[in-house]
């Protein structure tokens, strides 16, 4: 037999609070949902459940009628892939609004696609500003419009509202595209007002699931978009005209086998979607917002400072100016190892500058609010 070398034991892994950008901290219901007895991918019980969940993910995303709302097998950036792979074909004009990391991975993403993608960048820490994406708008015919909800390389809140009202004024409203990886279930989102086309979360965010589903979205435009594609959607693996016929009945109103469904991870995402709405949409959010506030009033307290103004920031991932003098590596190894707590750093240019401390969906709780304050403190004064 042979000799098990460097194995880690699973049973004596560290409890870590996770309190970075995401993942976060997981609710026993959801552990609880995830050993659960795997069912077949066909198996009419398991069908039940893929209609609940499409069912409370529209409900959350306050999807229009006619939309489809399914969970991808991936992670939120598989929820990026498949947005502009799905709607996007060679030569299409798409304007990405950028001021994070994640708006430029959007750029990537179009731009391998063959898109003809056009950038307007806003500083980092800043919010997108309407009035400039109007002057951009101006005389143009996009195909798509794209912006990131929540940047959470940064913290901020992108004015999605706004920004929809200007595709309004355009003679051709182009779809718009939203990634709500960080605001799905932790602060409004509302597809229908916003008039939303294509959307896509993560659920280890504000759902508070492990890592590994994608929540999205396709509005009845965008769905007829894609129905009246000329070539095919280049990705087999996220080709949502090809998925529908797992996710809903066809015209015999048997489901078609696309990939296996990663079925336990399902079971815990309906999980999530419940607890969420069983908490109800406002009282989520308002947990968020007070969980936020109280951070940022503690961080005050330790003579901290935000680093996005408060006019646009995020509830759910709050970015902290890292005093003059300080190593903030020393002070998140400190957090974690002394007092076994994951905060995350800046990325990009504000690597350094400031750290991200996440308050998403579990971990949005009073008792690990004082828990960070109390750690963080002590671990500045020893750094
Ligand atoms: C706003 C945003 N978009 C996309 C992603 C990519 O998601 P994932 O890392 O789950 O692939 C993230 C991840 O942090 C994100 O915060």
């Amino acid at each position: 037999m042979g000799e098990v070398i460097g194995m880690t034991d699973l049973d004596t892994l560290p409890e870590i609070l996770l309190m970075g950008p995401g993942p976060s901290a997981v609710p026993p219901q959801i552990y609880h949902a995830l050993s659960r007895p795997t069912l077949g991918h066909l198996d009419p019980v398991f069908l039940t459940i893929m209609d609940e969940i499409k069912e409370n993910l529209g409900t959350i995303y306050k999807a229009p009628a006619g939309s489809l709302t399914i969970p991808l097998s991936g992670t939120g950036s598989s929820g990026m892939e498949a947005a502009f792979a799905n709607l996007v074909e060679p030569g299409d004009k798409v304007l990405v609004l950028i001021n994070g990391v994640f708006g430029m991975r959007m750029q990537d993403v179009a731009t391998r696609l063959r898109a003809e993608v056009d950038t307007l960048e806003f500083e980092w820490g800043t919010p997108v500003i309407p009035a400039e994406v109007k002057k951009k708008l101006a005389n143009s015919n996009y195909d798509i419009v794209a912006v990131v909800h929540a940047e959470t390389s940064t913290g901020v809140a992108n004015p999605v509202a706004e920004i929809s009202a200007l595709l309004d004024e355009l003679p051709e409203r182009p779809l718009y595209l939203v990634d709500c990886v960080t605001s799905f279930g932790g602060m409004e989102v509302d597809l229908k007002k916003w008039q939303v086309d294509a959307a896509y979360s993560g659920t280890q965010k504000c759902l508070s699931c492990p890592p590994g589903l994608s929540p999205f979205a396709l509005s009845p435009k965008a769905v007829q978009r894609l129905k009246n594609r000329k070539t095919k959607v280049p990705n087999w693996y996220l080709d949502v005209t090809m998925l529908v016929n797992y996710w809903e009945a066809g015209g015999g109103g048997a489901r078609v086998y696309h990939h296996t469904a990663p079925i336990n991870m399902l079971y815990g995402l309906h999980t999530a979607l419940r607890l969420v709405l069983e908490e109800g949409l406002e009282k989520t959010f308002a947990r968020h917002r007070e969980a936020h506030s109280q951070l940022v009033s503690g961080l005050a307290g330790i003579g901290l400072e935000m680093f996005v103004d408060e006019s646009c920031r995020l509830p759910m991932l709050n970015s902290v100016k890292v005093p003059d003098g300080v190593d903030e590596a020393k002070v998140r190894k400190s957090l974690r190892e002394e007092f076994q707590i994951e905060i995350g750093p800046g990325l990009g240019p504000l690597a350094g500058k400031i750290w991200r401390i996440g308050l998403m969906g579990y971990t949005a709780r009073p008792e690990n609010v004082e828990r960070v304050l109390s750690a963080l403190q002590k671990s500045i004064e020893k750094a």
